[in-house]
């Protein structure tokens, strides 16, 4: 299959890479269960980039990567892009070749985590507010690259914004390949609206591919996105805890087969959405349950359907009696009771959490 009507703009992203949703990192979500998940709702033939939860440079060299559940992968992972908190060469160093002997394809690098224990070691969102050496932590990942080395930012607020475009182009001489935008201020966190001008304004301050991404939760808002902004593909983060078969409805927008697991029409109806959202939840527990030990797999579980049952008008209560779930078949109990009855999702909610 080759790139659909939807194209890359921008030479650089890895060349296999065909399809212009990926999903966002996220701590606590994007392990390799939820990737698996996700990924059986990929089209048949697309490929794209797949993100680790945040990891530590700090601690990776000390670190058994096939222990870790932020670094858990699957053997048919394919642009595996785990992500790096990082700011010392000696840490990058380290901990660049355990990443591609652990199957990484390329590295992402944190610019954008604004929580007080990444600003107290001046990594994350604290490195967009030192421009040469935000460029010299690129410089050293990509000494000690074989793949490709891209950036996750966000936003600056107006008083930043004279340095911003020395910023991002001094990322682009420094080496990254493509450069990704949540277009919030590290003060907004997540709340109010991701303000998509910015990306465009990205994707026409710089040669290299650019990442879309904040807000998304229908095929309609990627397109959008692709077509507002001329990013060269979009990223979606909270929408795939409840919709991971989104990746299934843009393929279908498209032009592609159906995923090889889920062959038919994707789902669309309040209903049929629905009926899915309760077989993904059975989906993903079972991917759990082979690989993570019952406490810790149970409270990711909890967590997924906390930011995804959003999208349910009733989801506060699948998640309410989730949370007193200790055992997975004591988990697999509520969602078959939850899920006996029909749900209708929402297309669109709220985005506060
Ligand atoms: C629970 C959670 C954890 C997150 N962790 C990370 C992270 O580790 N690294 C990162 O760059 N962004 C992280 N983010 C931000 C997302 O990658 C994304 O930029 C943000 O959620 C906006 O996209 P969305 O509106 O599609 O959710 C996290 C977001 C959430 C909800």
């Amino acid at each position: 299959m080759e790139t659909q009507s939807v194209g890359f703009h921008k030479a650089g992203l890895p060349g296999a890479v065909n399809f212009p949703l990926t999903m966002a990192p996220m701590v606590g979500l994007s392990h390799c269960a939820f990737r698996q998940l996700v990924r059986e709702y990929l089209p048949l033939g697309a490929t794209t980039l797949w993100p680790s939860e945040m990891l530590n440079s700090r601690r990776l060299p000390e670190e058994k990567l096939h222990k870790i559940p932020e670094a858990m992968v699957f053997e048919n992972e394919n642009y595996w892009m785990p992500q790096i908190l990082a700011n010392e060469e000696e840490k990058i160093r380290l901990s660049l070749p355990k990443l591609y002997d652990h199957g990484a394809q390329g590295i992402d690098i944190n610019m954008g985590c604004p929580v007080q224990k990444a600003l107290k070691h001046n990594y994350g969102v604290s490195l967009m507010g030192d421009a040469q050496y935000a460029a010299r932590v690129v410089e050293m990942t990509v000494k000690y690259a074989t793949g490709p080395v891209s950036v996750k930012l966000r936003a600056v607020d107006s008083e930043a914004k004279s340095g911003w475009r020395d910023f991002v182009k001094g990322l682009e001489s420094a080496g990254a390949t493509w450069l990704c935008l949540h277009p919030r201020t590290a003060d907004q966190k997540r709340r109010g609206q991701a303000d998509w001008s910015q990306i465009r304004e990205l994707t026409e301050t710089v040669n290299i591919p650019v990442i879309g991404n904040g807000d998304i939760q229908t095929p309609t808002d990627i397109l959008n996105m692709l077509n507002e902004t001329h990013c060269d593909m979009v990223m979606a983060g909270r929408v795939l805890t409840a919709r991971p078969w989104l990746f299934w409805q843009l393929g279908e927008d498209l032009g592609w087969p159906s995923p090889e697991r889920h062959k038919g029409r994707a789902p669309r109806t309040p209903t049929e959405e629905g009926i899915e959202y309760g077989r993904s939840l059975f989906r993903l527990l079972e991917l759990m349950e082979g690989i993570l030990p019952e406490r810790l797999a149970l409270r990711k579980f909890v967590f997924h359907i906390k930011t995804g049952s959003v999208w349910l008008p009733f989801g506060h209560e699948l998640y309410r009696k989730m949370t007193a779930a200790k055992t997975f078949s004591a988990a697999r109990k509520v969602l078959e009771t939850f899920f006996a009855h029909s749900h209708q999702m929402y297309q669109k909610t709220e985005l506060r959490q």
